[in-house]
């Protein structure tokens, strides 16, 4: 019990070292003091309502005197359940880029010309102190940039739809629990919701009618994909409740899907110098290592033998 408590103790010094490091890191080398935040908050509100007032309206509600000229409305930033969930990098990125450098659409204009970097910042701190419910910044996760991320046919954003809207994995992934394959959805899926929103104003959005028009499928570029000699079937793994996240990582905070996976060179060589690298995501040791835990700590009955996954 008592090794339990220290190891927790010492679990949390470590983390909140972490936590200092990080700060640290981002912040510019300036641990932040509550005045400094106060100050930034502050600073932001001016740079809001020099800017920003126009379309988002004076209070952020996205109701600002142009507005209702726009068919897609200006996004009501003080919504801290859409809000919330958007990284820091997500909102820098729009602000000074635009909604089209995250799919999103043109009318929302770039910043780039009129505000520093330093300066948006202290406008997501005001945004973040209007959101309710109200925003934890010690909660906050990053972006994710996924590795080797093709460039798709659609620039479509888990961070908006699985990440900020919150719509359930399996919705769009609809056979992941019935299946071997988890499935991709439906032109038709997308445009359940999509005949209306952003049909008028998103070019990106434009694309998925013309598929619809065409009678096409979209063709999605595959990430994940194991050597057609194995066979993974999702069923057991998603009716055993291991999270989607264990295999593919935080696919809601990735602008686009990527992954690091198969056979590495350096991996080999640590190897053969006596190390044991933790396998990558879609290697046979990946596999088996995860069978071997699973079944020793959860009572699972995960397959070892050649034949269960190759065939
Ligand atoms: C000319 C009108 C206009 C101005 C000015 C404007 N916006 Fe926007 N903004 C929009 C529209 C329209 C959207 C919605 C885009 C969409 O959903 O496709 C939007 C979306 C956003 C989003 C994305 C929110 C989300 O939920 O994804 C952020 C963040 C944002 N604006 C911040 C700002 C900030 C900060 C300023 C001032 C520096 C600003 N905007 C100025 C029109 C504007
Ligand atoms: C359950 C409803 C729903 C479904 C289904 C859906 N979307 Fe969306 N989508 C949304 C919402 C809500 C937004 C945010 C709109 C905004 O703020 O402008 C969005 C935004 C987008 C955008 C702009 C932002 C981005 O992600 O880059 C694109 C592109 C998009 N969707 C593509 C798709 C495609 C392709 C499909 C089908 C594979 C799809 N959507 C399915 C609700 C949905
Ligand atoms: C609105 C529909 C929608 C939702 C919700 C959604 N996805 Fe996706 N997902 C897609 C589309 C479309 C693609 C193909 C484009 C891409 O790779 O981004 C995709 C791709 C993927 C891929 C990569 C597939 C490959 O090629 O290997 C994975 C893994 C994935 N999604 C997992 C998830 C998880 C986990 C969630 C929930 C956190 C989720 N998705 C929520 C529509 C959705
Ligand atoms: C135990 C690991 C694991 C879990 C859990 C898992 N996946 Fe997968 N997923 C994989 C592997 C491995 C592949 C590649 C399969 C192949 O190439 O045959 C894959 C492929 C995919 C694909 C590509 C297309 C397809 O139809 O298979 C999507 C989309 C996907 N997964 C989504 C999901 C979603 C959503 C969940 C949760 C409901 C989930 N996965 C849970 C390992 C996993
Ligand atoms: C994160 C852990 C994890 C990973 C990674 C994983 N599996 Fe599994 N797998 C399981 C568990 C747990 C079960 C057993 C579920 C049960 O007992 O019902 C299982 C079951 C299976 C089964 C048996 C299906 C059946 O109907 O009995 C096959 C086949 C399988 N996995 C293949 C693979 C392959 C191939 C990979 C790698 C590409 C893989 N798994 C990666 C956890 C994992
Ligand atoms: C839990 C699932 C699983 C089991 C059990 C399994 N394999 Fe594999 N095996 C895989 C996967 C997945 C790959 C593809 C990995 C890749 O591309 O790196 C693979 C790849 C291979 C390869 C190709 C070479 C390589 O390393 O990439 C050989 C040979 C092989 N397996 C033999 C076996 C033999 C023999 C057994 C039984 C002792 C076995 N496998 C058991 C999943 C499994």
């Amino acid at each position: 019990m008592r090794s339990r408590w220290i190891r927790l103790g010492f679990a949390a010094a470590l983390a909140a070292v972490g936590y200092l490091v990080w700060n640290i890191l981002t912040s510019g080398a300036q641990p932040a003091s509550p005045n400094a935040d106060s100050r930034d908050v502050e600073t932001g509100r001016a740079l809001y309502l020099r800017h920003c007032v126009t379309c988002h309206g004076d209070a952020g509600r996205g109701d600002g005197a142009s507005a209702a000229g726009f068919a897609t409305k200006p996004a009501d930033l003080t919504d801290g359940r859409l809000m919330n969930a958007l990284p820091d990098e997500f909102l820098l990125n729009v602000v000074l880029r635009g909604g089209p450098a995250e799919g999103l659409a043109p009318t929302m204009p770039p910043f780039s010309g009129y505000l520093t970097d330093a300066e948006t910042r202290q406008l997501i701190r005001y945004l973040r102190a209007l959101a309710s419910p109200p925003f934890h910044p010690e909660t906050a996760k990053p972006l994710v940039i996924g590795p080797n991320a093709p460039r798709q046919p659609i620039l479509f954003s888990h961070v908006i739809h699985a990440g900020s809207f919150q719509i359930a994995c399996q919705y769009c992934h609809a056979d992941a629990r019935r299946s071997e394959y988890a499935g991709l959805p439906s032109v038709e899926r997308c445009m359940g919701c999509h005949k209306i929103i952003g049909a008028q104003d998103n070019p990106e959005i434009a694309k998925i009618h013309d598929y619809a028009r065409r009678g096409q499928p979209i063709p999605w570029v595959r990430v994940f994909k194991l050597p057609e000699f194995t066979s993974f079937p999702h069923k057991p793994h998603v009716r055993f409740e291991l999270a989607c996240q264990t295999c593919h990582g935080p696919i809601e905070r990735m602008r686009v899907v990527g992954a690091d996976t198969g056979p590495k060179l350096a991996d080999d060589l640590v190897r053969l110098v006596g190390f044991r690298p933790t396998s990558r995501a879609l290697t046979m040791g990946w596999c088996v290592d995860c069978h071997r835990d699973q079944n020793r700590t959860r009572g699972a009955h995960a397959p070892l033998d050649c034949v269960t996954c190759h065939h």
